[in-house]
């Protein structure tokens, strides 16, 4: 893969497995753009995600989420793309995310992402919870929801828990490339 060339990248993956982090390594190491999908859904509405879930309820911010999605692959072709924990649940989103090119799976087991959640300030201000359960319930129920659309759009399946957000940029960098040069989609690859 040329740096500035080929097709993009999207990050996909629960809350707390680093997409954003490590989309900003990448967009350096590439010199690519990276594009956030919550950051563009805030900028958009001109309120938290957490107001717009408290006053417009979950479906709305989907809808927003899925326009986002669109416009942001549209407008950057060959870019970074960092998706929220749930955008893969729907199936246009799904779609797109593959069309704009490779798709890495951004992985921690429930207890990692109940512990990085917590020690995550934002967390509470700007993150709404899901279901009406615990922390580590919520993530548990909802997790296991969206393995199979993980699944279903990853190209490369990455293990965040024994890797920092640089390793995992490498990581990604390397199939990224192989997958650029040999036009290989197959099966996903997994780096546990
Ligand atoms: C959500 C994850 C969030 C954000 C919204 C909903 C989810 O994105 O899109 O709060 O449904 O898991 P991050 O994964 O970037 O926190």
């Amino acid at each position: 893969m040329s740096e500035t060339n080929g097709r993009g990248l999207v990050l996909v993956g629960y809350r707390g497995t680093g997409k954003s982090t490590v989309g900003r390594l990448l967009a350096e190491r590439t010199g690519r753009p990276f594009v956030d999908v919550d950051d563009e859904i805030v900028a958009r509405a001109g309120r938290t995600i957490r107001a717009i879930f408290e006053e417009s309820g979950e479906p709305a911010f989907r809808v927003i989420e899925e326009a986002v999605v669109r416009d942001l692959i549209a407008a950057y072709p060959g870019g970074i793309l960092g998706t929220g924990g749930g955008t893969i649940v729907r199936e246009a989103n799904r779609r797109a995310i593959r069309g704009h090119g490779f798709v890495a799976w951004l992985r921690a087991d429930v207890d990692e992402l109940a512990r990085r959640l917590e020690a995550d300030t934002a967390t509470r201000e700007t993150r709404p919870s899901l279901t009406s359960k615990g922390a580590v319930a919520e993530i548990a129920e909802v997790l296991d929801f969206r393995t199979p659309f993980y699944e279903e759009v990853a190209h490369l399946v990455v293990d965040t828990v024994s890797r920092g957000p640089k390793e995992v940029a490498d990581l990604i960098l390397e199939h990224w490339s192989r997958a650029e040069g040999s036009q290989d989609s197959g099966e996903p690859r997994s780096c546990s």
